[in-house]
């Protein structure tokens, strides 16, 4: 059977106090949609219908670059109208799966359980075990484990309130009959709303049979209504992403306290301190240290490198036996060839750094290329930028560049060459030299400390060294 997925994003999440609409407020980095999204593409299914309304602009602009059909929902009058507005598009020998906007980790290997034992004439919900199941329809089955109704808490007997098996609100079923059951939807309730759970009541009414699937675990099924239970999904979300690291080889300093907002792959025996950020694509080569406080972005970090603490690093391709920081800055197009050190303060662009090549100490390098054993000494800076164009510096094999050195690029500094501190290089220099360019020192004789003065013969030499010239 093809499949349709409906995701439902109309609501105005009243209980979030916020002017981001529900839907669009991060987890893990990203807007809650776009996790739903992610799990309705995994099962690959021919449409995904978005089902919007409140912040409808503001959501759509957030998630432009998704593949999805947009259906607007103008009155939000309850998930089951949400519901209904999608289903204009949808043919009848279609599946229909339903998912939440707010509903954000649900795993694809429970949707694809729930959507084949819909087949072609089931109604299918997912449940959960909960031990504290307050404010949830219960799942009554009957003595053959069959599901006979849905009943809300507040409607509850006090045996059904026993009952753990609780209602997820994620369902599906063929698109005809779901059609037939919602057309015949009430909105008698207090919240005088079309309920998509009591399609539930509809297809018992037609004798269709209702199947319950467990969701694997409370957390793929937990909605997001309020920060408080946004936190507890941020923690549940970090918990899965942290196993996972550990799973794969990494020994993590607290599991509590780290940051996977993307897709992380480690090497076995990674170490990863605490209050480390991973943003995008980042991957970790076996034996690799992070120190406490870095955050890594979009970067591949080789085998047997080490961050200290408190680096930065935002899309930088890192080799083998690295060491970086503590407080390093590599910025975008960083190359780092094995065995480079980049210590403390050092800023790194656009750069490409040959093998066994330092900076340790206080360094601007920007759209650079430094060859093999160079050692750029503390202070130095390539003056990459005029103010309007920026340009390049090429330091060649086993230089040294002596401290507080500017590169006024662009320029080239021979091999093998040194410069000596505190120059201003303005021209390329000779291979195997030292090339030096500062002004002479000079002493005083008759030089005397300063004496203090008061307020008054201040204010005089300030009025007779500051005048305006006239004109
Ligand atoms: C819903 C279920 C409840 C279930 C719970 C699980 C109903 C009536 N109730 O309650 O049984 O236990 O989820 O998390 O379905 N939305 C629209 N248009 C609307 C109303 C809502 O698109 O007119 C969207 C919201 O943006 C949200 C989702 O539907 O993404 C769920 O709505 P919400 O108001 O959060 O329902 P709950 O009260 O959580
Ligand atoms: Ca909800």
């Amino acid at each position: 059977m093809q499949l349709s997925v409906v995701i439902l994003a109309a609501g105005q999440g009243k209980r979030m106090n916020s002017d981001l609409p529900k839907v669009l407020q991060p987890l893990a980095g990203e807007p809650l949609l776009k996790h739903v999204i992610s799990a309705a593409r995994a099962l690959n299914p021919n449409d995904i219908y978005v089902v919007y309304g409140h912040g409808g602009a503001q959501v759509q602009a957030a998630l432009a670059q998704e593949p999805v059909e947009w259906v607007l929902q103008a009155d939000q009058l309850g998930t089951g109208h949400a519901v209904m507005q999608a289903m204009c598009l949808i043919p009848d020998d279609h599946a229909v799966l339903v998912l939440y906007g707010d509903v954000p980790l649900i795993s694809a290997a429970s949707l694809a359980k729930l959507i084949a034992a819909a087949g072609e004439n089931a109604l299918a919900i997912l449940s959960v075990n909960l031990d504290e199941a307050r404010g949830y329809g219960r799942i009554v089955r009957n003595a053959d484990g069959q599901v006979v109704a849905i009943v809300e808490h507040k409607d509850a007997s006090p045996e059904q309130l026993e009952i753990r098996e609780v209602n997820s609100g994620l369902m599906a079923a063929p698109a005809g009959p779901l059609r037939e059951w919602l057309l015949g939807l009430g909105r008698d309730n207090t919240q005088r709303e079309y309920f998509l759970t009591d399609v539930v009541a509809g297809a018992a009414r037609t004798g269709t049979r209702i199947e319950a699937i467990r969701a694997a675990n409370a957390l793929e099924v937990a909605g997001v209504n309020d920060k408080i239970q946004l936190s507890a999904v941020e923690a549940g979300y970090r918990r899965l992403r942290a196993e996972e690291l550990m799973l794969a080889g990494a020994t993590l300093a607290d599991p509590t306290r780290i940051e996977i907002r993307g897709d992380v792959q480690v090497g076995r025996d990674v170490f990863i301190d605490i209050n480390a950020v991973l943003i995008g694509n980042v991957h970790l080569g076996a034996g690799v240290k992070v120190g406490p406080n870095c955050v890594i972005s979009n970067s591949q970090i080789g085998e047997g490198t080490e961050l200290f603490a408190n680096c930065v690093i935002d899309r930088a391709i890192i080799a083998q036996n690295c060491c970086i920081g503590p407080f390093a800055r590599l910025r975008p197009g960083t190359v780092m060839h094995r065995e480079v050190h980049i210590g403390n303060f050092v800023e790194v662009k656009n750069t490409e750094i040959g093998a066994g090549s330092k900076a340790n100490h206080l360094t601007y390098l920007g759209d650079s290329f430094l060859g093999k054993k160079v050692n750029v000494g503390a202070g130095s800076i390539t003056c990459n930028y005029d103010g309007v164009n920026k340009w390049p510096t090429f330091i060649e094999d086993g230089a040294f560049i002596g401290s507080g050195t500017m590169m006024v690029a662009p320029v080239r500094i021979g091999a093998g060459s040194n410069t000596g501190a505190g120059s201003t290089i303005v021209s390329n220099t000779p291979n195997d030299k030292l090339t030096f360019a500062r002004s002479q020192q000079t002493t005083k004789e008759h030089w005397k400390r300063p004496v203090k003065l008061n307020e008054e013969e201040k204010a005089a030499i300030v009025a007779k060294k500051t005048q305006k010239p006239k004109d």
